[in-house]
C-alpha cells in the first residue's frame, strides 16, 4: 500500500554555527563578524522561538527601515510558510501568530527615534548590523528587555560586521581581550537592585554558511576581490581592519617597538629631559575626557607618552569627574612624574566658553588649581592632516609620530574612527574621538607639511 501521508518539507533548519548561536543560553549574544555567514537568517529564526506564547513580543531592528525591508521579504518566506496563520501588517511592520505573540520589525535611524520605544516592552529583542548602532542605542533597549506576561525568556541578540560607527564599542564590548564562545558575566544595578547580565561572541564567516556556498560560489570571490582593508574584515572577520577606517595607515606592530621602524606604537622609553613636553586636552563629562602628554624630540619627531582617559567600562561614557578634580588628577600626575619640568597645555577651545561653566567658565577652573592651557585650534580637517602627514612613513620606514604602547585607550579609538556619511572628509564626530580631538590640538601647535602626496579615503586628495 502506499503511504498516504503527505511529505513534509523542511523549510529551515539551523547550519551548524546556527546552531551553536541558537543553542547559547547568555543575556546577549553576538554573531557573525563577517559577511554572508548566515546571520540575518539566524535572527529571523531566534525571533520566533516563543511564538506560541500569547504575550510574547520581540523586534528585530536595523538602522534603517528600507535596510530592514531585506529582513521582512525574507521574513515573508520563512515565516509565511512556516506558519501559514501568521499574518503581517505591512503598515505597522509587524507579524501577529495565531497565539497573539507579534513579532516587530524596527529601525532607529537617528539616535532620537530610540524614544519610539519609550513604554514599550519586547522579550527578545534583535539588532541586526549592531556596528551601525550608537552604544547609546543599543544600550538604551535593554531598558525596553522586559517580558511582558509570565513565562516568557528575556534575552537580546545582535549580529554584525566590523566597520561603522559602532566598530569601537562593539569591538570593546565583545571582541577585546575576550575569547569567542565563552561566557562573560558581569554585575549591573537596576534601580538599586543588582542583576547579573551574560554576554558572548559566536563568530561565523561565509565558510560557515555552506548553503551559501553551493547555491552562489561566486559570493566569495566577490569579497576576494574588495580592497584588502574590507576582504579582510568581511571575508575573515578581522577586526582591525574595515572600510572606511579614517586612519588606515596607523601601524600598530609589536615586533617591531624597539626598532621603532614601520610602527606607530612603540615601546616606552624615559623621555630625555630636554626634550620640549606638551599636556593635551578634551573636557568630557557624560562623555569622556582624554589628556595627553607627549614629548617633541630634536628633530620635531612627536610621542605620546602618557594619557588619563576618563571612561567608564562602558565605552564612550565618561566618568563624571568635575573641572577641579580632572585639574587635581593631572596636578598629581605631573608632580610625580614631571618633577618641575615645565609642560605646555592646549585645550579644546570650547572650554573658554562662558556657557559652558558653571562657576565662571571651565578654564577658570582648572586655573584655579594651576593648571593652565592654550586655546588649541579646532580646525577639523587642517587637524586630522596632521595625523595622515605625521603617519607617513620615511624611505626607511620612520614617522613623525610615535604613541607608547601602554596608551592603550588612543590606540583603540584610534584606529576605530570612520568617516562622516555626510562630510565624507570628515571623522564622524558621534564617535569616541576625544582621544583624536586632543591629539589635533596637540598637532596644530607644530603643523609639520606632508612628506609626499597624500591619500584619504583611498583617493588621492586634491584639496589637500
Ligand atoms: N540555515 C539556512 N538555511 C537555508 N539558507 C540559509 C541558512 N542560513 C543562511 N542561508 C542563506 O544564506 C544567505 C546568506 O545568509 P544571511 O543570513 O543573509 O547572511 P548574513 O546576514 O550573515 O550576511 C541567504 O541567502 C540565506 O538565505
Ligand atoms: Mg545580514
Amino acid at each position: 500500500m502506499m503511504n498516504s501521508k503527505p511529505k513534509q518539507r523542511l523549510l529551515w533548519s539551523p547550519q551548524k554555527k546556527q546552531c551553536e548561536f541558537m543553542s547559547r543560553p547568555e543575556d546577549e549574544a553576538l554573531y557573525g563578524g563577517a559577511a554572508g555567514g548566515g546571520k540575518s537568517d539566524a535572527l529571523l529564526a531566534e525571533a520566533l522561538r516563543q511564538v506560541n506564547i500569547p504575550c510574547y513580543r520581540a523586534i528585530i531592528i536595523r538602522k534603517t527601515m528600507p535596510q530592514c525591508s531585506e529582513l521582512i521579504d525574507r521574513s515573508r518566506l520563512l515565516y509565511g510558510s512556516a506558519f501559514p496563520d501568521a499574518v503581517f501588517n505591512a503598515t505597522k511592520n509587524v507579524w501577529t501568530f495565531k497565539s497573539g505573540a507579534k513579532i516587530y520589525f524596527g529601525s532607529m535611524h537617528h539616535a532620537s527615534d530610540k524614544l519610539k520605544y519609550q513604554g514599550k516592552q519586547y522579550d527578545f529583542i534583535a539588532f541586526d548590523e549592531l556596528t551601525h548602532f550608537t552604544w547609546e542605542e543599543y544600550s538604551y533597549m535593554f531598558s525596553r528587555n522586559r517580558p511582558s506576561g509570565l513565562g516568557t525568556r528575556c534575552y537580546m541578540r545582535a549580529t554584525c560586521n566590523p566597520g561603522g560607527i559602532g566598530h569601537s564599542w562593539v569591538k570593546a564590548r565583545f571582541i577585546d581581550g575576550k575569547k569567542p564562545y565563552h561566557t562573560y558575566t558581569e554585575t549591573v544595578t537596576i534601580d538599586g537592585v543588582e542583576y547579573k547580565k551574560s554576554r558572548v561572541f559566536i563568530p561565523s564567516t561565509v565558510f560557515d554558511n555552506k548553503i551559501l556556498l553551493k547555491n552562489n560560489p561566486n559570493y566569495v570571490a566577490n569579497l576576494a576581490i574588495l580592497p584588502e582593508n574590507e576582504k579582510k574584515a568581511l571575508l575573515y572577520g578581522d577586526w582591525n581592519s574595515f572600510s572606511g577606517q579614517a586612519f588606515s595607515e596607523f601601524r600598530d606592530n609589536p615586533e617591531n617597538y624597539n626598532s621603532r621602524v614601520w610602527t606607530h606604537v612603540i615601546a616606552p622609553f624615559d623621555i630625555p629631559r630636554g626634550w620640549k613636553r606638551y599636556r593635551s586636552f578634551d573636557f568630557g563629562y557624560a562623555k569622556p575626557f582624554a589628556v595627553q602628554w607627549w614629548a617633541v624630540d630634536y628633530d620635531g619627531r612627536v610621542y605620546l607618552y602618557r594619557q588619563l582617559y576618563g571612561c567608564t567600562d562602558e565605552p564612550n561614557t565618561g566618568v563624571k569627574w568635575e573641572p577641579s578634580r580632572i585639574a587635581k588628577k593631572i596636578k598629581e600626575i605631573e608632580r610625580e612624574y614631571e618633577r618641575g619640568l615645565h609642560v605646555y597645555g592646549v585645550a579644546d577651545p570650547s572650554i573658554w566658553d562662558e556657557s559652558r561653566g558653571v562657576d565662571g567658565t571651565i578654564i577658570n577652573m582648572f586655573e584655579r588649581e594651576g593648571i593652565y592651557f592654550e586655546k588649541g585650534d579646532n580646525t577639523r580637517l587642517a587637524g586630522k592632516m596632521q595625523l595622515h602627514y605625521r603617519m607617513q612613513f620615511d624611505d626607511e620606514g620612520y614617522p613623525m609620530m610615535y604613541v607608547f604602547s601602554n596608551c592603550k585607550q588612543f590606540i583603540r579609538t584610534l584606529t576605530t574612527l570612520v568617516y562622516d556619511k555626510v562630510n565624507v572628509e570628515d571623522i564622524d564626530s558621534s564617535q569616541e574621538d576625544h582621544d583624536y580631538d586632543a591629539c589635533r590640538y596637540f598637532l596644530m601647535t607644530n603643523p609639520i607639511a606632508p612628506k609626499k602626496k597624500i591619500v584619504v579615503n583611498g583617493e588621492f586628495n586634491p584639496l589637500f
